[in-house]
């Protein structure tokens, strides 16, 4: 366009010229001109001109300003429309591409010893553990499907916490090689897992709610109020610990005198779990609310570093390990009597239950569709409560990943 628009003003020049050297007095001459926009005009002359009277160029910056204006406005498209696409700007068709490549598990010999968690592969090399989170979702205690992208959003949701909580609570990492890789401490894991609850909710036979119910009002060693209704907030947070299941097995309710009893914890290795797990949840809340994100209950799992310091293990604030409701809504539909608004994997949960499947017998073959709208609430879930755009690494999962952990191989 520049060029052309050079071209231009030069034949509109040598025109000009070429008429007045004519010299022809009762010839009208023609002068090049420009608007405020620099838009070059060739007009009739009212009065014959002496030859070469070109007008002085008003606003010299125009143009170079005009060209900046154009590059920076392009550079602007580049940058949004290209590299950070919002969710909306993910579309369908890149997340049913990537299916074929989702990371179902990985079997590296040469990483260290190997445990297949129900969604990560661990592996262990002295004291570093490599965990590996693949794209596989487990509900009803079973794996359900593999959904794209899930891995990265976990990992990069746990990094985001851990990277927002350190200040409070020491955690096992150490470092990020691949979007769905972390390096961290190998730990001993304590045995009991620490879970802090914010609001009575719950559906399932052993929950909060359905014990409160039924009129239980001890709630992991928790005296609770008469006349709470369900999905209210508590009066204040909770801890209702549970017993850390061995591979395959149901985690069990415990209270604390049970925990002191079976010599799982130490009084004080208790109350500093206690007071790491509150601390947690306050974090946790404050930094959702800011999003508008109720953190409603989560999960912490703590550990012994090789050093014997106590740290936070696994995954925090990740949906697989947390509920969060939506914020907006919540006082309205609790009124009402309404089930707040949910941002987890309830998704797919539900999508089974409404086609028969509650944990037993056969998974019904699960749509592409519902693949790719699970994905989206993942992402959706990950940009509401972090406030970030999830930017997708599309393509073969397992070849970047081996690439990305080169220097981890023995
Ligand atoms: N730093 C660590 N040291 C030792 N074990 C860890 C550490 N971080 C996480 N873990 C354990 O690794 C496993 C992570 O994989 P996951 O798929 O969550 O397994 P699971 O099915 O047991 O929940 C968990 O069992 C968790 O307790
Ligand atoms: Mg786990």
């Amino acid at each position: 366009m520049i060029k052309y628009y050079q071209n231009y003003t030069k034949l509109a020049r040598r025109y000009t010229n070429q008429l007045s050297s004519l010299s022809d007095i009762s010839r009208p001459t023609f002068e090049v001109t420009k608007d405020l926009l620099g838009k070059t005009f060739v007009r009739r002359h009212p009065h014959p001109q002496p030859r070469g009277t070109l007008r002085p160029q008003k606003l010299p910056l125009l143009r170079p300003a005009i060209v900046l204006l154009l590059l920076g406005w392009a550079y602007f498209l580049y940058n949004n429309l290209t590299f950070n696409p919002s969710p909306e700007m993910i579309p369908r068709d890149v997340i049913a591409q990537q299916i074929p490549h989702v990371l179902t598990g990985t079997n590296f010999t040469n990483l260290g010893t190997r445990y297949e968690g129900k969604v990560r592969d661990n592996y262990t090399q002295g004291q570093r553990r490599i965990l590996i989170t693949s794209d596989r979702l487990s509900a009803f205690d079973r794996i359900i499907a593999n959904i794209p992208f899930k891995g990265q959003v976990l990992n990069a949701m746990t990094q985001f916490w851990f990277e927002n909580t350190k200040d409070i609570c020491p955690n096992y990492i150490e470092s990020y090689p691949d979007p769905q890789v972390i390096v961290g401490k190998e730990c001993k894991p304590i045995m009991v897992e620490m879970i802090v609850r914010g609001y009575i909710t719950g559906s399932t036979s052993t929950s909060a709610w359905t014990v409160y119910a039924k009129g239980g009002r001890n709630i992991g060693g928790n005296v609770l109020p008469e006349g709470l209704k369900k999905n209210q907030r508590l009066p204040m947070p909770i801890i209702t610990p549970t017993s850390k299941a061995a591979h395959g097995d149901h985690d069990a309710n415990l209270t604390p005198a049970q925990i002191l009893e079976q010599g799982l914890l130490t009084a004080e290795q208790w109350e500093k779990l206690s007071s790491y797990a509150l601390m947690l949840y306050a974090r946790g809340v404050e930094v959702a609310a800011r999003q508008g994100v109720i953190l409603v209950d989560t999960k912490y799992e703590f550990g012994f570093t090789p050093e014997g310091e106590i740290v936070v293990i696994d995954e925090i604030h990740t949906p697989d390990s947390s509920r969060f409701w939506i914020a907006a809504t919540y006082e309205e539909r609790l009124a009402q009597g309404q089930e707040p608004q949910n941002i987890n994997k309830e998704f797919l949960r539900l999508w089974l239950a409404d086609h028969g499947y509650t944990g037993e017998g056969e998974i019904p073959a699960i749509p592409k569709e519902i693949i790719c709208e699970t994905t989206e609430k993942y992402i959706q879930a990950y940009e509401m409560i972090t406030g970030k755009t999830f930017e997708a690494q599309p393509g073969d999962v397992l070849s970047r990943i081996e690439k990305n952990l080169t220097l981890y191989f023995i």
